[in-house]
């Protein structure tokens, strides 16, 4: 071999190489390219090898000829995988474009429980005259749900609202408060008259709990909605136009309404507030036992010996109180015929609402 004749083979190289590079269609490709031609094992290298066949002489211009060579292959190597892999990206981004004007996957909602709802529909027609809601424990002490409330120990009422009694813990006086799971939410008057003074305008709605036997319209975990106001005052009268309002809001404003004479101990005097019956407007059906009418609270003039436990001086300030089944007038509302539906939380039933 002589110099000329490896110039014509480097030229030949050269060629050859920067056509592969332009070729080669993936950074892959072009990586083989690299290696078949720069690599260990690569042209380049065999034509190097091959030098012992020129005279001695003209070797050392072997590299002066090939180095410009090999850095021309370098670069455009690095050219061609630089284009490569800019363009696999934006294949890349192409492909996996996001389009922002598809209609998007709507997230599941709940919805409040029906109780939730009705509750808040009571706070929010008591609210428009002044009703605050605040809230009093599920378990509460016997003084407060019987004994403030005119329901001393051997009274018969205690039957009706018989409960769980909470055992207390080791170490407490024999002669401490004893605990039990509220059996309505009238001891939250008390709650509410102690902790304020007059004028006091509350709502106390949440769960109650009573010994019952179980069946569609009795439950031994309930809700009630209480209501007191305490005033210089205030009268049956007033507490007559507030439920009157209340119900016509509640379930239309041509619903009759009517007090009939009740009995509760910590009222006096106590009546029960009926509606017109819901199914049949007052023409008598199964639901209202034929009479028409469907009783939907309890209510009454706070007793002076409650107001007395209340703190409150009985001579001064007067008040009425009310208390209604959420559940029952959710029941009306909605026509549910099962009390046990709302507890058992079966979504089928939950979702309608
Ligand atoms: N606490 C009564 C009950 O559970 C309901 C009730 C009646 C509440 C009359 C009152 C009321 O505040 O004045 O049956």
């Amino acid at each position: 071999m002589d110099l000329a004749s490896f110039q014509g083979q480097l030229d030949a190289l050269r060629a050859r190489a920067l056509q592969a590079i332009a070729d080669a269609a993936t950074p892959e490709a072009l990586g083989d390219v690299d290696a078949s031609i720069l690599g260990r094992k690569g042209d380049l290298r065999a034509l190097l090898g091959g030098i012992g066949g020129l005279p001695a002489e003209d070797r050392p211009r072997v590299g002066a000829l090939a180095n410009p060579i090999r850095e021309e292959i370098e670069a455009a190597l690095t050219a061609r995988r630089g284009y490569l892999e800019t363009r696999a990206l934006e294949d890349r981004l192409s492909a996996e474009r996001t389009d922002v004007t598809l209609p998007g996957r709507a997230a599941w909602r709940g919805s409040l429980h029906p109780i939730r709802e009705t509750e808040r529909e009571i706070a929010r027609i008591f609210g428009q005259f002044g009703f605050v809601v605040v809230e009093s424990p599920e378990v509460e002490t016997d003084e407060l749900n019987f004994q403030a409330l005119n329901i001393p120990e051997d009274h018969p009422a205690r039957d009706l609202w018989d409960t769980i009694y909470i055992r207390e813990p080791e170490g407490m006086p024999p002669d401490g408060p004893r605990h039990l799971l509220r059996t309505h939410t009238s001891p939250g008057q008390i709650r509410a008259m102690r902790a304020s003074a007059p004028p006091i305008r509350i709502l106390t709605p949440g769960r109650c709990f009573r010994y019952e036997a179980v069946d569609a319209s009795h439950a031994f975990e309930f809700f009630q909605v209480e209501g007191l106001m305490v005033d210089e005052g205030t009268s049956m009268a007033h507490l007559r136009g507030l439920l009157d309002a209340f119900a016509h809001e509640l379930f239309g404003a041509g619903r009759p309404t009517r007090f009939r004479p009740g009995y509760y101990p910590f009222t006096e005097p106590s009546v029960a507030f009926d509606i017109g019956c819901v199914v049949c407007d007052g023409s008598g059906c199964a639901a209202c036992k034929r009479t028409g009418w469907m009783t939907i609270l309890g209510a009454g003039m706070v007793h002076p010996v409650v107001l007395h436990n209340g703190g409150i001086d009985p001579e001064r300030h007067q008040g009425f109180a009310f208390g209604m089944g959420t559940d029952r007038i959710t029941m009306l509302r909605h026509a549910t015929r099962d009390i046990r539906a709302f507890l058992a939380n079966d979504l089928r039933f939950l979702e309608r609402f």
